[in-house]
């Protein structure tokens, strides 16, 4: 198995008396599309902050390709590959969608987008379905929709990481096929190291790996979807008591 790329040891966060991270060690490899599952509250949008380098941890350490980026700006991880989407939306509802991911681009990459950015946008834009939207105000699409155009934006350029923070609330069932399927090909094809935070359960066990399960600011288990899915403490916190065991 390949070294992680995406390395949190330790990882404590307090807001006043609110102990949301309490020690919490994940690592994410290349390739792999990671699940991180956990009740309101267990601190995964929290990790995410940390990880994305929004909230500076109280302790611990965030190691990126083996070296330490805990004190590393949002913006050095953006520039460096590291991508996340947001549990509320944070598209530039006044722009295009096809501007949205040219001003990702400009932004990370501080030139004009060139030829070989307009393709990689193009096919980016195709495979999440959204062709005929390029032209459409990202302020005025239904929440699945608006949820593709955040995914596309994060592919802009091929990412070494991605977060994605709920990318399935708000979608049908076509949708989150296609969001699969793209996350699938961005790990397998890209060798992007993926965590996907998703309330949607059945979602994160057809398309991860393994998974994480936070609870109250602690790593309750961590596995496969089947070893996590039949893991008691988990059933008990998350699944609920009368959670079918399998299919
Ligand atoms: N900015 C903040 N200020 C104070 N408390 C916060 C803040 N953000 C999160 N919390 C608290 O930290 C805990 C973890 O929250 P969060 O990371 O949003 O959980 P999750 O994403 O798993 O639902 C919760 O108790 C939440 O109320
Ligand atoms: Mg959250």
């Amino acid at each position: 198995m390949s070294a992680p790329l995406l390395h949190a040891s330790g990882i404590d966060v307090r807001f006043g008396g609110v102990h949301a991270l309490r020690g919490v060690t994940l690592a994410v490899r290349p390739g792999e599309v990671c699940g991180l599952i956990g009740p309101n509250g267990a601190g995964k949008t929290t990790l995410f902050d940390v990880l994305s380098g929004m909230r500076r941890p109280d302790a611990g350490t965030v190691a990126y390709d083996g070296a330490d980026i805990t004190r590393r700006s949002p913006v050095w991880r953006a520039r460096h590959g590291m991508r996340r989407t947001f549990q509320r939306q944070q598209l530039f509802g006044q722009l295009t969608v096809a501007d949205n991911l040219v001003v990702a681009r400009d932004w990370r990459g501080g030139t004009r987008a060139g030829a070989r950015h307009r393709e990689r946008a193009a096919a980016v834009l195709h495979d999440c379905g959204l062709d005929a939207l390029g032209g459409a105000y990202a302020g005025g699409l239904p929440v699945g929709q608006a949820r593709m155009v955040e995914l596309a934006r994060a592919l802009a350029d091929p990412p070494r990481v991605l977060l994605l923070d709920e990318p399935a609330s708000g979608t049908t069932a076509d949708e989150r096929r296609r969001l699969a399927a793209v996350i699938r090909r961005t790990a397998e094809e890209e060798d992007c190291a993926v965590l996907l935070v998703e309330h949607n359960v059945a979602f994160v066990m057809e398309l991860c790996s393994r998974v994480v399960v936070l609870d109250l600011g602690r790593v309750l288990a961590e596995g496969t979807p089947r070893e996590v899915r039949a893991d008691p403490a988990v059933r008990e916190a998350y699944l609920g008591a009368g959670a079918p065991r399998e299919g």
